[in-house]
């Protein structure tokens, strides 16, 4: 049985962020990181929205933290928006869908995505960091009603960003189309995500932003894909160890992904048929497995990423009691439940062993 439902509203198209006036806003609180306040983009946001009164809370920090959430929640309660625009990207939205949950009001959410890879628009997914652990906060009620993707927003991105980001959207389109609660719905939406940004991220790379649009909706339909079917290792670990070295999320599942389909090798058929499916694989399951792979890894270096640890500048110097921890964590973070295969203390290893290089 398949289950699928998305109550977010999705605006797409270059220019889109002008449909706000649609929505009669009265009393807008925009949540936005410090970057924004340099450029034109909330200027333009708060002119198309209309609002009688706004609020600018430009705070936001990469990873956002659990204390940050709730000053954010307690300026939600004093100021009593009608709606509350997250501006930005993963960290934005994650931080403005804690606030509005936590405030025990019920402001319209309206998500404006800047980076395309979270998908957070339009999950029942938030991430706080909490004591060098990420916490995800998985309810319905934290579901945007209201996601605006609007290319004309992605101009500025700088080439790592859109590196780091389009693998996590690979990376969300892999793990979904694995996943245990995949079906045929999430498996459409996952396999022409990964196709569109498989293809279009090169030439965004390089500075083309006229496929970027293209890109920011295959992030919207991986993010619906993840957050009906799941996700899996490959998150589990990024969480965790994101959470203690301080590295890019997108840039973690890339040096992950390739070791966690190798762990996930019970699963085999299920990568061969997402590699099939984007016209990458051959007949035979392990070739088109081997294909998905090293096409990942190919893109990989073309989009100037690290592929181990190391490369990445993290100090990969482990005690046997930190990689013990470690594992605990990471089988302890709800998305190793949504792994196609069980999760074990050894899978754990094995991946930590290949993108640290050492045992
Ligand atoms: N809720 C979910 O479903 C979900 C899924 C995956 C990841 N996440 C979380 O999302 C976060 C990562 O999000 P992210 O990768 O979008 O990064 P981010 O939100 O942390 O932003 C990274 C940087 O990009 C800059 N930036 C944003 N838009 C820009 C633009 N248009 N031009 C130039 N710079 C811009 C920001 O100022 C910031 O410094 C992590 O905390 C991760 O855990 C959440
Ligand atoms: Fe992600």
């Amino acid at each position: 049985m398949e289950y699928f439902s998305c109550k977010t509203r999705i605006i797409s198209g270059t220019g889109a962020i002008w449909k706000l006036g649609e929505l009669k806003i009265r009393n807008l609180l925009i949540v936005a990181d410090p970057y924004f306040e340099k450029t034109d983009i909330p200027t333009n946001v708060i002119r198309a929205a209309g609002a009688e009164q706004t609020t600018c809370f430009y705070d936001i920090s990469p990873d956002p933290s659990v204390e940050l959430a709730a000053r954010g929640t307690a300026l939600v309660q004093q100021i009593q928006p009608d709606t509350v625009i997250a501006l930005g990207g993963g960290s934005a939205i994650d931080c403005a869908k804690a606030m509005v949950y936590f405030s025990g009001q019920k402001p319209r959410l309206v998500a404006i995505p800047t980076t395309s890879g979270s998908g957070s628009e339009v999950t029942d997914f938030a991430i706080l960091t909490h004591n060098g652990v990420k916490h995800p906060l998985v309810d319905d009620a934290i579901l945007p009603d209201v996601a605006i993707l609007d290319g004309n927003l992605l101009d500025s991105l700088p080439p790592s960003l859109i590196a780091d980001t389009g693998f996590d959207i690979l990376t969300h389109a892999v793990e979904s189309f694995v996943a245990q609660g995949a079906g045929a719905i999430t498996d459409a939406l996952a396999r022409d995500a990964f196709a569109a940004a498989f293809t279009a991220l090169p030439a965004s790379f390089r500075g083309d932003t006229r496929v970027r649009q293209r890109i920011h909706i295959a992030a919207t339909m991986a993010g619906m894909a993840f957050s009906q079917a799941g996700l899996g290792l490959c998150h589990s670990m990024s969480h965790v160890l994101g959470a203690q070295l301080h590295l890019p999320h997108g840039r973690l599942n890339a040096i992950l992904l390739p070791a966690v389909m190798d762990a996930n090798r019970a699963a085999n058929h299920r990568y061969a048929a997402l590699s099939q499916g984007v016209g990458l694989g051959s007949a035979a399951e392990l070739l088109a497995v081997r294909n998905l792979r090293n096409g990942l890894i190919k893109l990989r270096k073309e989009l100037g990423m690290p592929g181990t640890l190391q490369e990445a500048g993290a100090d990969c110097n482990l005690s046997r009691q930190q990689r013990q921890k470690i594992c605990e964590a990471v089988l302890s973070d709800p998305c190793c439940a949504s792994n196609p295969v069980p999760v074990t203390e050894r899978m754990v290893l094995e991946v930590l062993e290949a993108v640290t290089g050492r045992g």
